[in-house]
C-alpha cells in the first residue's frame, strides 16, 4: 500500500514537470522521516499554512483583482479569479475583449502570474486590453466549496478531468460573458497541459460550446496518451489504469491538498537506497536545466500541488493503458449504465469546429509529439505551433524564462489579429 502510494506520488510529480522541483530543499530536516507515517498524520491533512491568494499577488503588482464565485450545474463552486484590466491603460470603460486561462493538473490560478508582470501572460494581455479571467478546477485550494456536499464528505471527491470540462469550464465561460457587461458572445482560451484536457472534453462533448470560442490556445496539449514517455506512467499504468481492485482502492478520494507532504516524498525517493532513485532523476533533469525562471519556481513550490481528485490521475492513466481518448472507465457494470455501453466513449472530438492552435514540442514526455499529432488529425479547424527548441518541455510551457518570447507574444498577436488590434 505504501510503496502503491509513493508510486502515484511520483508519478504527480512528473506530470507536473518542475513545479515539484526540490531545488534548495534542506533535505536533513526530514532525515528519518517515515513515508507512511507522514501520509498517515492528520494534520498533514488538514494543515493549510496562511498564504497569498491569486488576488494578493495580482494586486501587489498594480493591478485590480477580483474573486468571483461561480456555481456549476451539478452545485460545485468555483473561485474564478479576474484582471478585468489594465491600470497602466486605464481601459475599465473600453472594448476588453475576454480571455479565460485554465492551469495544468493539480495547479491552480497562481501558475499563470508566478513570472511576474513582465513575463506572465495574464499581466501582458490586460496591459494588451485583455478582461483576463484565471480558473481554477474543483477541489483545488479556490475551488473547494459546493452547495450541499462537504469537502470532508467522499462524494465530493467522485469527478475527474471530464466534469471539470463540461460542468467548471462552461459554467466559467457562461459567467464571463454575463459578467463583462459589453454584450460579448465569445471568448479566447488558454490551457496549459490538463488545461487543454479540459478544453478538449467539453467541446466534442457539448459542441455548442465551440461558438463561445474565438481563438484556443492548448499548451502541451493532452489527450492521446500511448506514447507517453513516463517511466513512472509505465511502470504504473499496467496497476492502475484498469477498473480493478488496485484502482478501487485509490479511486474518489482527495489527493495531495499540501506541500510540505510532497517534499517529505521527494526527499524519500531520492534518498540514496530508495528504489525510485530513477523517477527522482527524472524530475531532477527537468528542473535543473536552468532554464526556468527560479522565482516562479519559487511561487509553483508554495501554490502547488493546490488538491485533486484521485481519478484525475487514473482517469489519464486509463487513456494512457487504452490509446482512447475516451470517458472514464466505471468498469462494464456501471459503464452499462453511464454509457449503455462496456466501454466508455471516445470523445468525438471531430466536433471540436472552433479555432484551435496546438503548442507543442519534440522534449514534452507527458504531451508526446506522436500522441499530439494524432489528436491534430482529428481535428477539423486547428493550427499547429512546434516550439523549435529541441530542449523545451512539458514545464517550459509555463515556466521557462523565455516564455515572452516564444509563447505569450505569438499568442496575444493571434489574438489581436482576431480583434483586428495590431
Ligand atoms: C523571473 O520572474 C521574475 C518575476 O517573478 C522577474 O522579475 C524576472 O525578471 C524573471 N527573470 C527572468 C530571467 O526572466
Ligand atoms: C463558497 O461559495 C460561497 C458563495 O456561494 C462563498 O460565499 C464562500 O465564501 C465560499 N467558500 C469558500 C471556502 O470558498
Ligand atoms: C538525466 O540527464 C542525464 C544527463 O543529461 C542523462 O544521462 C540521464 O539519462 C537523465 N536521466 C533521466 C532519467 O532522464
Amino acid at each position: 500500500m505504501a510503496r502503491n502510494l509513493i508510486v502515484i506520488l511520483s508519478s504527480l510529480c512528473i506530470w507536473t514537470g518542475a513545479r515539484c522541483a526540490p531545488a534548495g530543499l534542506d533535505s536533513s530536516v526530514f532525515e528519518g522521516a517515515d513515508f507512511y507515517q507522514l501520509f498517515n498524520d492528520p494534520e498533514g491533512h488538514l494543515k493549510l499554512n496562511p498564504r497569498l491568494k491569486t488576488d494578493d499577488r495580482i494586486t501587489a503588482h498594480g493591478y485590480p483583482a477580483e474573486l468571483h464565485y461561480v456555481p456549476t450545474e451539478d452545485g460545485y463552486i468555483i473561485g474564478l479569479f479576474r484582471i478585468p484590466y489594465s491600470h497602466k491603460l486605464q481601459n475599465q470603460a473600453k472594448y476588453r475583449p475576454i480571455v479565460l486561462m485554465q492551469h495544468g493538473i493539480s495547479g491552480c490560478s497562481d501558475n499563470w502570474i508566478a513570472m511576474g508582470p513582465d513575463n506572465a501572460l495574464p499581466f501582458q494581455l490586460a496591459d494588451a486590453g485583455y478582461d483576463v479571467w484565471l480558473g481554477n478546477a474543483r477541489g483545488n485550494t479556490y475551488s473547494r466549496n459546493h452547495s450541499s456536499i462537504s469537502t470532508q464528505h467522499p462524494y465530493f471527491w467522485r469527478f475527474s478531468w471530464h466534469e471539470i470540462g463540461y460542468f467548471d469550464i462552461a459554467a466559467m465561460i457562461d459567467y464571463a460573458l454575463k459578467t463583462n457587461g459589453q454584450d460579448q458572445q465569445s471568448i479566447h482560451y488558454v490551457g496549459h497541459s490538463q488545461g487543454t484536457t479540459v478544453f478538449l472534453a467539453l467541446m466534442s462533448t457539448r459542441p455548442e460550446y465551440n461558438e463561445k470560442i474565438k481563438t484556443a490556445h492548448l499548451l502541451a496539449p493532452v489527450a492521446f496518451m500511448n506514447n507517453m514517455d513516463s517511466l513512472m506512467a509505465r511502470a504504473v499504468g499496467p496497476y492502475l489504469g484498469h477498473h480493478n481492485t488496485y484502482a478501487l482502492l485509490f479511486e474518489s478520494q482527495e489527493f495531495l491538498p499540501y506541500n510540505d507532504f510532497i517534499l517529505a516524498f521527494i526527499y524519500n525517493t531520492c534518498r540514496p537506497d530508495s528504489r525510485f532513485r530513477d523517477f527522482c532523476s527524472v524530475f531532477h533533469n527537468s528542473s535543473t536545466d536552468g532554464r526556468s525562471n527560479s522565482s516562479a519556481v519559487a511561487i509553483n513550490a508554495l501554490t502547488t500541488p493546490a488538491g485533486v481528485s484521485t481519478d484525475q490521475f487514473l482517469h489519464y492513466l486509463q487513456e494512457q493503458q487504452s490509446g482512447h481518448f475516451r470517458r472514464y472507465d466505471f468498469g462494464a457494470k456501471r459503464n452499462w449504465i453511464e454509457y449503455n455501453a462496456e466501454v466508455p466513449p471516445d470523445y468525438p472530438t471531430n466536433l471540436i469546429t472552433c479555432s484551435t492552435h496546438l503548442w507543442y514540442s519534440d522534449n514534452d514526455e507527458m504531451a508526446h509529439v506522436e500522441d499530439v499529432l494524432r489528436l491534430a488529425e482529428t481535428l477539423p479547424n486547428k493550427e499547429m505551433h512546434h516550439m523549435e527548441d529541441p530542449m523545451w518541455n512539458h514545464g517550459d510551457f509555463a515556466t521557462n524564462w523565455e516564455v515572452r518570447k516564444y509563447i505569450n507574444e505569438p499568442i496575444i498577436k493571434i489574438m489581436n489579429q482576431f480583434e483586428g488590434l495590431f
